[in-house]
């Protein structure tokens, strides 16, 4: 699959080479669970701070994100903000807690 392939329903693909290079205020995207965030507009609304979201901003955030737990309208906010999915899935390794429902998204299973 080609990095910045466009999907019908508008989403892109990126590598994380891509997303890296998006780290600042006032162009940042985060990826959670393999999927890319533009959260540019959303960091001054950030209840949780823009600290938090400052740091995380070119990198994944799946790990930041679950460990706040959270709500039900923050995913439903995040929604809004994706713009699309990651080229390279992520490789779970034998020591990352996997305590939480796994996605296995379209592909089924890991890579
Ligand atoms: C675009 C991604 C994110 C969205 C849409 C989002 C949304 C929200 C929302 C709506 C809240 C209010 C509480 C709730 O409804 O759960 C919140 C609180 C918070 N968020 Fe985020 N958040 C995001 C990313 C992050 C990241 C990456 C961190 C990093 C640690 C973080 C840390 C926090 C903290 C510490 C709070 C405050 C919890 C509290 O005061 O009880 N958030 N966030």
């Amino acid at each position: 699959m080609k990095d910045g392939l466009r999907f019908h329903n508008g989403k892109r693909v990126f590598s994380r080479g891509e997303v890296a290079k998006h780290n600042r205020v006032t162009d940042g995207w985060i990826i959670i669970d393999d999927k890319v965030y533009n959260v540019t507009t959303w960091i001054p609304y950030h209840p949780g701070g823009e600290k938090v979201l400052q740091m995380v901003l070119g990198k994944d955030a799946t790990f930041d994100f679950r460990s706040v737990q959270h709500s039900f309208q923050a995913r439903e906010k995040l929604q809004t903000l994706w713009i699309g999915y990651i080229l390279e899935k992520k490789r779970f390794t034998a020591n990352e807690p996997l305590d939480w429902p796994i996605d296995f998204g379209e592909e089924g299973g890991f890579h």
